[in-house]
């Protein structure tokens, strides 16, 4: 399916629907909706304010059943106009294009910016939020389906008259399929199952689509740079681990950030085995892998100012013969010893040698994003992700910017108390201590393990992988915080972040 705008009336558009929009609750239908209404006989007055069909709420589709055989009018609805958001925009288009895309006859789509005309939104962002829907409402992961859901949409037209919001929306577009282009590549490597994703496989992925210089360090190497917290944890697999550094360079970087994402591409829990129903959909505790991999991807497109490196330690958590055991000492890269209390706690145990590589890069901030821990599902259900770090100005940014993007992440507190079950008797610290806070008790863990760079800890255990569909539609890998993090990176490069 192709994107892209044209700078032409909707009517002069030559296509098989017509996409406009109404808000809820309106009594006299304007804007380019009313340009359409005017051209076929009031129609959409008819059946929307005298005959009541549709309301306009957020979300409804209403398709006229008139007009012209080779035309439909499909009508959206945007909700309450003071309520409309930019993310609202992309999921409506999702469900708009889920909707038709499997109809034979529909194969060109023609729709207004949505959200740029009463609405008052940023073109630029609506367009981008257009085209990041359209391509999120086409995905699906069906490589195993013999039968597939074809797209029969060929071209998704969205027409604008206005020369300037025709330009911002031209460039929307283009972000938002470097956008969603990246999500659907994580989406994908995230449902993709262990069996073939492993770290090897994933760090041949990387070097292939990463688009910027990218190393990987094998097992050998890893052990010359001390990471010894890191290898225990994959020490139990047939697969060997691999260190994943992935480097975008501007000329003349404002800042330099560092993406650190858990990549366990199996965790079966290791030794402290995971009983059946928790380890079913495992083969998830590499989003925060295939989200740091998808984004440093997109800066290599987006270009903003910014040194990014994105760092992966690759590994399986498995149990066997040679897998690290409760009870075990491991001196991690920083020096500090780890006292393994559980096994299944492995994420942190290889970030901690993740997030003092990130810092010996001499970085101004430090962001890491993990599927850690079961207890930030319990709070937060797959509602909103965790977020804790050690420098509340930038959480409460980051915070503001992913709520933007429609994606929710809520602070948990980080009181040392949560620390003192870590305490160990024969080391610096535990892995893990009881199960009550073990979010926060993660977050202080990591902490440990960084000296002084700002950092963020993203938990997206909840989020990541979804059994049913989101509002977006998606259901299984959600691509959880490459959006935000996008954002975050390049927000300096945007003119619609108010
Ligand atoms: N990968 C899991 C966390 C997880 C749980 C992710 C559910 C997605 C959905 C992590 O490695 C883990 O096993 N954490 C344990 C820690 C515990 C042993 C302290 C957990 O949360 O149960
Ligand atoms: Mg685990
Ligand atoms: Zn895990």
């Amino acid at each position: 399916m192709e994107i892209k705008a044209e700078k032409k009336s909707i009517l002069d558009i030559d296509a098989d629907v017509i996409v406009v929009n109404l808000f809820e609750g309106v009594k006299v239908v304007g804007g380019v909706t009313g340009i359409v209404d005017s051209a076929y006989n009031n129609v959409i007055t008819d059946y929307v304010i005298n005959k009541e069909k549709f309301s306009g709420k957020y979300m409804e589709l209403y398709e006229l059943p008139i007009i012209d055989k080779n035309k439909k009018i499909i009508i959206a609805g945007l909700g309450k106009q003071e309520e409309l958001t930019i993310a609202k925009i992309r999921d409506l288009t999702a469900k708009i294009v889920r909707t038709l895309m499997t109809k034979e006859h529909v194969q060109r789509v023609v729709t207004v910016l949505h959200g740029a005309g009463i609405g008052g939104l940023c073109p630029k962002g609506c367009a981008q939020m257009i085209t990041e829907g359209a391509l999120s409402g086409e995905y699906s992961f069906d490589k195993y389906k013999t039968t597939k859901k074809e797209n029969n949409i060929k071209e998704f037209i969205i027409a604008e008259v206005d020369d300037k919001k025709y330009e911002s929306a031209k460039a929307g577009v283009e972000i938002g399929k470097i956008v969603a282009e990246s999500v659907n590549m994580a989406r994908d490597l995230i449902n993709e199952s262990s069996q073939y994703l492993y770290p090897e496989t994933l760090s041949k992925f990387a070097v292939e689509n990463s688009n910027v210089e990218t190393k990987v360090f094998n097992k050998e190497e890893v052990k010359k740079m001390g990471m010894n917290a890191f290898l225990a944890v994959g020490q139990g697999s047939v697969h060997e681990p691999k260190l994943i550094h992935m480097h975008y360079k501007p000329e003349n970087p404002k800042k330099k950030i560092a993406i650190v994402g858990k990549g366990i591409t199996f965790d079966a829990g290791g030794l402290d085995l995971k009983p059946p129903s928790s380890m079913l959909t495992m083969r998830d505790d590499m989003s925060g892998a295939a989200a740091v991999i998808a984004v440093i991807r997109a800066i290599s497109f987006l270009k903003p100012d910014v040194e990014v490196h994105a760092i992966v330690a690759a590994c399986e958590n498995m149990p066997s013969g040679s897998a690290y055991k409760p009870g075990d000492v491991i001196i991690a890269k920083t020096g500090r010893s780890i006292e393994i209390d559980n096994t299944d706690a492995e994420g942190r145990v290889t970030l901690a040698d993740a997030l003092a590589y990130a810092e010996e890069l001499g970085v101004d901030e430090i962001i890491d994003i993990a599927t850690l821990t079961g207890a930030c599902m319990v709070a937060l259900g797959s509602v909103a992700s965790g977020i804790m770090g050690n420098n509340d100005e930038k959480i409460a940014e980051f915070i503001k910017i992913a709520n933007k993007m429609g994606e929710r992440f809520w602070q948990l507190p980080m009181y040392e108390e949560y620390g003192d079950s870590l305490k160990s008797d024969i080391a610096d610290t535990k892995n893990t201590g009881g199960r009550n806070g073990g979010a926060s008790a993660a977050g202080i863990f990591l902490s440990k393990f960084i000296s002084k760079t700002p950092w963020i800890h993203l938990d997206i255990a909840g989020t990541a992988f979804l059994d049913k569909p989101n509002s977006e539609g998606i259901k299984g890998a959600a691509g959880v915080s490459i959006r935000s993090l996008i954002k975050y990176i390049t927000i300096q490069n945007c003119d619609c972040h108010n």
